[in-house]
């Protein structure tokens, strides 16, 4: 096979950058888009083929009531009440949240570390085809994220699950800004 290159991809990989969440508004890919959109994101490295992650789709008034139960179990949790404010309000004003669940698969050959590895390349990847479909996007996650009352309670995952990512997904309203970008001297060694 001879060396092909790919420039769109490869210019769309060099300028890639998250918007901030609270910047996006409605219309959220729906139906058919949405469904390219995770198809994109599932074709997703996976050691053993164990597909040890899944999608929720969070919309609508499904978001209101999640916003809800942050509010009351955070509560009760004695989360930090800013914090609490912040995470309230992002879930109710989102057009559309991609819960991405590691789910692993108890296996004697692939390390548990692998599994969770490949969510958190789910959601990458998830970010990356919602960008390339002319979608803002960004990947949050939170104290919901990993606390196992909350994640029981709320969305009925089981011990071993949790979020690895909240991937907020919906039309810009701004452009977003680039950020400082890692030093590759500072990070790379060429043994
Ligand atoms: C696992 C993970 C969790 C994150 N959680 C949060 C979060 O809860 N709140 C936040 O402000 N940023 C969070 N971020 C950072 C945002 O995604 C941020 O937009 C991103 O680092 C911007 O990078 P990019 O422009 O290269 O896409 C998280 C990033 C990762 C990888």
């Amino acid at each position: 096979m001879s060396h092909q290159k790919n420039m769109q991809v490869m210019d769309f990989l060099l300028s890639r950058r998250s918007d901030s969440a609270r910047t996006l508004v409605k219309p959220a890919p729906d139906g058919k888009s949405l469904e390219k959109i995770l198809t994109a994101a599932a074709r997703t490295p996976d050691h053993g083929k164990l597909i040890p992650w899944r999608f929720l789709v969070l919309k609508n008034q499904v978001l209101l009531k999640i916003a809800t139960s942050i509010h009351e179990i955070g509560r009760a949790k004695q989360i930090d009440q800013e914090k609490l404010r912040k995470n309230v309000d992002i879930f109710s004003n989102a057009p559309l949240i991609v819960a991405v669940v590691s789910s692993p698969r108890s296996n004697e050959k692939i390390p548990l570390i692998e599994q969770q590895l490949s969510a958190g390349a789910v959601c990458l990847a998830l970010l990356n085809a919602s960008h390339a479909d002319g979608w803002g996007a960004n990947w949050l996650t939170g104290w919901m994220s990993h606390d196992k009352s909350f994640l029981e309670t709320v969305f009925d995952l089981s011990e071993q699950e949790f979020v690895a990512g909240f991937i907020h997904i919906g039309t810009r309203t701004t452009q977003s800004v680039e950020r400082p970008r890692p030093d590759l001297k500072k990070i790379t060694s060429w043994l």
